[in-house]
């Protein structure tokens, strides 16, 4: 295997601006720390799962702008494979503008920028590289019908798939449900996909087990911030809480990103670990994420995490 782990998706420059609390519609707030990062749901869970010591590769767009020289020497730095990541002339780079309040709580706008220009001709030429995989991530920061060529490429060359669809989008066709072989959402996706309120482990298990019988997920994990995730293997099983300690959180943005890195690391490094067992880690390494402001910034390499987490 060239690459264990293959992101396509999105790079953003985050802008993060922390504040007591996020601001209401109208309000101006003065803030208490700025800071800026490579960001971006695609390049956050291709680098958490390269700072854990994954040979990865990225395939997407950024702006011949400082921040696509930011991203690619962040790459370099970070184990990422750099031949599919696109240098566009005249365009901007994605960003992030990122408000976080002293409860670790965030709101993001972004603006794609380059992202959008990432096309299925890119996929097409990244064949090889999508072939060559254990893994293949996906996110919805990038167009749609990109991210569907790239998890139909994958699925032909019996690559393993996990798709995150963040941001959320209501009405995503049936394929985006049904091909990849773990769908991977947050509370307030799994609401909008299943169409109930999800705020505990009991309504994510509803939510799980909707999108499994009514959308024909193949598994499904739903992530429940400090309560963990729920996961379910088979339309038939019970969704199984996997809960996470409880830790004081100074950030939790990306802190999904870095879940579903450290989830793609463990699928490639330690397959013979029970699927509970490695959401288990992925719930750990999150938790450690928050822990630390910022995104990419903020994910544990290996040699920062607990040993037992690396055996
Ligand atoms: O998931 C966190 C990420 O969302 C940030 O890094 C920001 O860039 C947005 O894409
Ligand atoms: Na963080």
């Amino acid at each position: 295997c060239v690459h264990e782990v293959v992101v396509v998706g999105s790079c953003n420059t985050d802008f993060i601006s922390y504040a007591p609390h996020l601001p209401k519609e109208g309000e101006t707030l003065t803030g208490t720390k700025f800071e800026t990062g490579c960001g971006g749901k695609g390049a956050n869970q291709c680098v958490a799962a390269g700072k854990l010591g994954a040979k990865t590769a990225m395939i997407t767009k950024v702006g011949d702008d400082i921040f696509g020289k930011q991203f690619l020497e962040s790459f370099k730095v970070n184990n990422v494979n750099r031949d599919h990541v696109g240098v566009v002339k005249g365009v901007s780079t994605g960003v992030a503008a990122i408000s976080v309040a002293d409860n670790g709580a965030n709101c993001i706008i972004i603006v794609p920028g380059a992202n959008n220009l990432l096309s299925t001709d890119d996929i097409v030429a990244a064949e090889e590289t999508i072939k060559s995989a254990k893994i293949l991530v996906c996110q919805n920061e990038i167009s749609s019908d990109v991210t569907l060529a790239a998890l139909k490429l994958a699925k032909k060359h019996n690559v393993k798939c996990i798709f995150n669809p963040a941001p959320a989008q209501a009405g995503m066709q049936s394929d985006f449900f049904t091909t990849p072989d773990i769908f991977c959402v947050n509370e307030t996706e799994a609401e909008i996909m299943a169409g109930l309120t999800v705020n505990s482990v009991e309504s994510a298990n509803s939510a799980s087990k909707i999108l499994m019988k009514s959308k024909n997920c193949q598994s499904v994990i739903i992530t429940l911030g400090s309560n963990g995730c729920v996961y379910q293997a088979k339309v038939d099983d019970e969704p199984v809480h996997i809960p996470t300690e409880k830790v004081d959180a100074v950030d939790t943005t990306g802190a999904g990103d870095s879940f579903i890195g450290s989830l793609a690391f463990y699928i490639c490094r330690f397959p013979h670990l029970p699927m509970t067992e490695m959401l288990r880690r992925s719930n750990q390494i999150a938790s450690l994420s928050v822990t630390k402001r910022g995104t990419q910034i903020s994910f544990p390499t290996q040699a920062e995490l607990p040993i037992d987490l690396m055996k």
